[in-house]
């Protein structure tokens, strides 16, 4: 009697199921990274100087105890877990940043003479209508240097994520957006400077905002106060070592796809794509003044300060945008030349 209860659940449970009138995805979309995408990823130059490189996820969360107001709400944190986490946590270096830690500089990340970092990249396709896909490849770094104003260092921060975004239309590139700060800017595909058909981009030292073309970009500040610096260094080819997700906007999930190459891919397949979908802040709050040695000074019109808090990841990075920009609205413009 109780059999036949469970089969008739069973079999309407199935007729809805199969009734729905979107194919029924349990893992999600798993096809591999079309190669169109790789072959017009860019290709990032470091900053010649720099000393904060490239980190992996997976190492920078065994740093960290996810904390509220500055109170641990879990003794630890892992890529498996870290999404059970409410968008109020903060994860929180065990070591005094002012330590610099080997995992903050992270000397290992810096990529060798082929272009290869030690720590994978993350790579997020999203698909739209009208054949539109947007590529985005994020770059991690678990320690962010702000900058100097008139020799005082300002917005130091654990954890960094930053991006670059193609669009292709019909498996075409039209457009690149690269992350900067606050903002960022846009450009179309055939603007863009190239290294063997591929965009080149330029990686700012310590902020790691990302630029079109080298030299000095200044931001935020009047009187150019307060500038970043890029340069030709070591190139960074985040498609040898990268994790892969689709991520379905729809639903606003994640899921791991195929073709992730290097220790990425190894990485990958055991941690999921949940880690994703976490969307509280990858470093520490903002310590009050005097802790960790914290300063703020008005500076413009707001308090500057020595630290800011950590940043928010991918899920908060406006991957479902209609334009390509992060601030999806009319002040978004594409420019044409460099
Ligand atoms: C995540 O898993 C680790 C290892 O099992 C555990 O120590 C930690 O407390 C978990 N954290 C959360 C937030 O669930
Ligand atoms: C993605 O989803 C968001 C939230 O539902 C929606 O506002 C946005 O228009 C979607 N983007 C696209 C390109 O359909």
């Amino acid at each position: 009697m109780a059999g036949r209860v469970v089969h008739a659940a069973l079999a309407a449970l199935i007729l809805a199921l199969s009734a729905t009138a979107s194919p029924v995805r349990l893992a999600g979309r798993a096809e591999p990274i079309p190669a169109f995408v790789l072959q017009n990823a860019p290709l990032s130059h470091l900053w010649s100087q720099e000393q904060w490189w490239p980190s992996d996820v997976a190492v920078h969360v065994t740093h960290m105890v996810p904390e509220v107001d500055f109170k641990p709400v879990a003794p630890a944190v892992t890529l498996g877990n870290v999404s059970s986490l409410g968008s109020d946590v903060f994860l929180t270096s065990k070591d005094d940043v002012n330590t610099q830690p080997a995992w903050i500089t992270n000397a290992a990340g810096q990529p060798d003479a082929s272009g290869k970092s030690t720590a994978p990249g993350t790579i997020v396709l999203v698909e739209k209508d009208g054949g539109v896909l947007d590529a985005f490849f994020f770059y991690f770094y678990s320690f962010d240097h702000g900058g100097t104003v008139l020799d005082i260092e300002f917005g130091d921060h654990v954890g960094d994520w930053e991006h670059s975004m193609v669009r292709f239309v019909n498996g075409t590139p039209t457009a690149v957006y690269l992350s900067a700060h606050s903002g960022g800017s846009a450009f179309t595909f055939s603007a863009m400077q190239k290294t063997n058909g591929r965009p080149t981009t330029y990686i700012a030292g310590g902020t790691h905002a990302n630029y079109a073309t080298p030299g000095k970009h200044c931001h935020d500040l009047p009187l150019d106060l307060l500038c970043d610096q890029t340069d030709a260094g070591p190139l960074w080819d985040l498609t040898l070592n990268f994790r892969g997700f689709w991520f379905d906007n729809a639903t606003q999930t994640f899921s791991v796809a195929g073709g992730a190459v290097g220790l990425g891919a190894q990485e990958e397949a055991a941690e999921g794509a949940g880690w994703l979908s976490f969307a509280g802040m990858w470093g520490d709050e903002q310590y009050p003044v005097l802790e960790h040695g914290q300063y703020c000074i008005p500076l413009g019109d707001t308090d500057e300060c020595r630290f800011s808090s950590g940043p928010t990841g991918p899920i908060a990075k406006n991957l479902g945008r209609t334009t390509v920009c992060q601030h999806d609205d009319d002040t978004c413009t594409v420019a044409t030349s460099l």
